[in-house]
């Protein structure tokens, strides 16, 4: 069991296997959060103090007691309007236009097996995995009522939240503002890890304290955004990489997002991770219900590598989905930076020729194949196959690369609209625009409505008529420009943003239901919306657009922090580099592209025939290790913004096998020797590395580690394997 409820003091605990939460209904009906971080025994409620605080005020419960109040207490769900002047979870706009939403205790539910969001993405898990607590909360006055959910993965460490919010009072009301999760300290410092950036140069770690004040990060862009990931990490001061305390809260959404901490006047920390405020103004009449996009939260008490690995293990096993979800998947060439706008059918052809001697598995036709579609200016919405252009039909196409024993995959943007395209002629108002302005394009494209159900219809015909011309078993789901100009015909605008991304989810979910065996990677100009919410439809995502190696190793450990190997698109593509014009070996190209989904996105028939003979050895080499890149445990050996090398591995789950990956960032004259230290070994076993044959215990591989090669060269990367040795 993990949800417990203890009736006489009105408290929950959730209990995971190395984690506690506590929350108790107060005499009130308030609900307060107690606890959250490694397990304990008992209860906490000790931990609430009550003083007579100047300016914060009284709810009129408390009559003459002046040492109450919501401005203070931790609160689980802090509505507006109670006398809590910090951030709140939800504001709620009432008829009267009041804003105010006292939320009280009604009544709650435990059951077996993790709930699911209506329309939204959520962590799943089987019936004996995961339990659900249910507290419904009632503002008296305004009958809004919240079901506030918890999902307790117990073996996984893993505790998920989200809300639902119904309209049972007569009359409507707006809701302004709404977390999925909110969680109060009552004490501690505490730094916020971010990951920030911007096209090609996604995830950038930062940390900084988390000072009086607020710190906010989010998204108002529709899309979850390059600039700032919905993940974030709530650390102590001292934690590092393998000890201390961290908590992690991932949005499972992909649209505006916000993400607010807060210390307060008694040097209280509150962190709230939802809904974008901006824009949104979700109507609610009599009887409709709002549901609130879920946050997986996770503690780990030994550092942020713990905390990767129990959210990589989630994302892996809880939140991706399909046939793909546990394969190997397929090494492809994309086509994008081999040839741009510029190919034919035979230009894609000599791409599978050549990729079949090379032993790449599926080749992707990139953007570009339909419509009038020879540059990025038209074509978008018109989701016909450009046979002309390609000369073949795309049954053809399919056919031949077949023949040639390989897979073959797709390019699309199914949210996107060009003004010059047959589409946008026909139906100007499926653009999302306001009316009397022009709206501001970029990439000199539109977005179409797909709050709208039969835009939505409209284009998924399309795409299925593409998609039964031939055997396709991939695609890569494209989009390419942020929204702007919020508003749609025949809708309350506040509720376009929302809707939005719920009609992207809606689309997903009916093309995997209609074509289970297609596998589809997500995209937008590169990693624009990497969140765990595209995940649950693609299980794997072009993590940027940027593919030079060196930039990819940060983008890459950024990524790392939640986000699993498996999902990491990464391709090896030709030099000097199409973003930064750097020229890094094709060995190295190979290892940090192998931190991920693996793949080429460069045209092969400009390969010397040494160059072709080392990408053979190079998918050989991949392909051995595929899956313990895929499912094993990933442990970040170094951290590239401070030390001279960047190095990683993975570690089979029996702890058998082991393979370091190491990518030297500097050289210098007289060069200094830099070691490295494994992890996640046993460490009374013996480890033989399979190049040297050189054995080591495990614990001298982790605490005294090994020496890297100085070697002259820029930028050398290094595979060691290593393979525990039988007793
Ligand atoms: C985006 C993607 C690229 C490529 C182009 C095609 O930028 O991230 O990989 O598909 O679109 O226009």
């Amino acid at each position: 069991m993990a949800v417990y409820y203890q009736q006489e003091k009105q408290m929950f605990t959730l209990q995971t296997a190395h984690t506690t939460y506590q929350m108790k209904v107060d005499g009130f009906g308030f609900l307060l959060h107690l606890y959250y971080g490694r397990k304990i025994a008992g209860d906490v409620d000790y931990l609430l103090t009550y003083y007579d605080r100047g300016f914060s005020g009284n709810p009129s419960d408390a009559g003459e007691d002046r040492t109450y109040s919501m401005d203070v207490l931790p609160q689980e769900y802090p509505g507006i309007g109670t006398g809590d002047y910090r951030s709140s979870a939800l504001i709620i706009r009432n008829e009267d236009e009041s804003e105010c939403c006292d939320l009280r205790y009604v009544s709650h539910e435990i059951r077996k097996g993790k709930y699911g969001l209506k329309g939204l993405p959520a962590v799943y898990a089987g019936e004996e995995e995961a339990e659900t607590l249910e507290i419904l909360m009632e503002d008296a006055v305004s009958k809004v009522q919240v079901q506030l959910l918890y999902g307790v993965l117990e073996k996984d460490d893993i505790i998920t939240r989200s809300a639902r919010i119904i309209n049972q009072g007569e009359n409507r009301v707006v809701v302004e503002k709404a977390a999925s999760a909110c969680l109060d300290f009552v004490a501690g410092k505490y730094d916020m890890v971010s990951f920030y950036g911007r096209h090609a140069m996604e995830r950038n770690f930062q940390r900084m304290e988390i000072a009086h004040g607020n710190y906010v990060i989010g998204s108002r862009r529709g899309i979850s955004s390059h600039q700032y990931n919905p993940a974030v990490i709530i650390a102590d001061k001292g934690t590092t990489e393998d000890t201390g305390s961290c908590y992690g809260m991932v949005l499972v959404y992909s649209g505006s997002f916000l993400c607010e901490a807060e210390k307060d006047q008694y040097n209280q920390t509150r962190v709230m991770m939802g809904l974008q405020s901006d824009f949104f103004h979700y109507p609610l009449e009599k009887e409709e219900e709002l549901v609130i996009p879920e946050t997986i939260l996770c503690y780990s008490g030994e550092g942020f590598g713990k905390l990767s690995r129990q959210y990589h293990k989630c994302i892996r096993e809880h939140v991706c989905r399909g046939r793909y979800r546990d394969r190997t998947r397929p090494v492809l060439i994309n086509s994008w930076e081999a040839a741009y706008f510029k190919f034919n059918g035979e230009t894609i052809l000599n791409l599978a020729r050549e990729a079949a001697g090379l032993g790449i598995d599926m080749v992707v036709m990139d953007d570009g194949w339909f419509g009038k579609r020879d540059d990025d200016n038209s074509g978008l919405g018109d989701w016909q196959v450009n046979e002309a252009k390609l000369g073949c039909s795309l049954g053809e196409l399919t056919g031949k690369i077949n023949d040639l024993g390989l897979k073959f995959g797709i390019w699309m943007e199914p949210e996107m609209i060009s003004e010059d395209s047959a589409l946008y002629r026909e139906h100007p108002d499926w653009v999302i625009q306001i009316p009397g302005r022009k709206p501001v394009r970029a990439r000199n494209q539109l977005a179409l409505d797909f709050s709208r159900a039969e835009v939505r219809d409209y284009v998924f015909d399309q795409i299925c008529s593409v998609l039964d011309q031939g055997k396709i078993e991939y695609i890569k789901w494209d989009i390419n420009r942020s929204l702007t100009d919020i508003y749609s015909l025949e809708k309350n605008q506040g509720k376009v943003t929302y809707d939005y991304v719920l009609g992207v989810y809606d689309f997903l979910e009916k093309l995997i239901q209609k074509y289970p065996d297609i596998l589809i990677e997500g995209c937008c100009g590169g990693g624009g919306r990497f969140d765990a919410g595209m995940m649950y439809y693609a299980p794997q995502i072009w993590c940027s657009d940027n593919t030079d190696a060196l930039d990819r190793i940060r983008i890459q450990y950024g990524t790392s922090f939640f986000y699993p190997v498996s999902t990491v698109g990464s391709h090896v593509s030709a030099v000097p580099n199409h973003q930064t014009g750097r020229s890094v070996s094709l060995h190295t190209r190979g290892v940090t592209a192998m931190a991920g989904t693996f793949g080429y996105e460069l045209d092969p028939q400009k390969l010397s025939e040494e160059e072709k003979k080392e990408v053979r050895d190079q998918i050989c080499q991949y392909k051995k290790y595929a899956e313990l890149i895929r499912r094993g445990e990933y442990y970040r050996l170094s951290d590239p913004y401070k030390e001279p090398f960047a190095a990683w591995m993975f570690a089979s789950e029996d702890k058998s096998q082991a393979l370091v990956n190491v990518v030297m960032l500097e050289v210098h004259g007289n060069t200094l020797v830099e070691y490295v230290k494994l992890k996640g070994l046993l460490p009374d076993e013996v480890y033989e590395e399979a190049n040297t044959g050189k054995c080591y215990y495990g614990s001298a591989l982790m605490e005294a580690g090994i020496p890297l090669p100085a070697e002259m060269g820029e930028y050398l990367a290094y595979q060691i394997e290593f393979k525990r040795k039988d007793r």
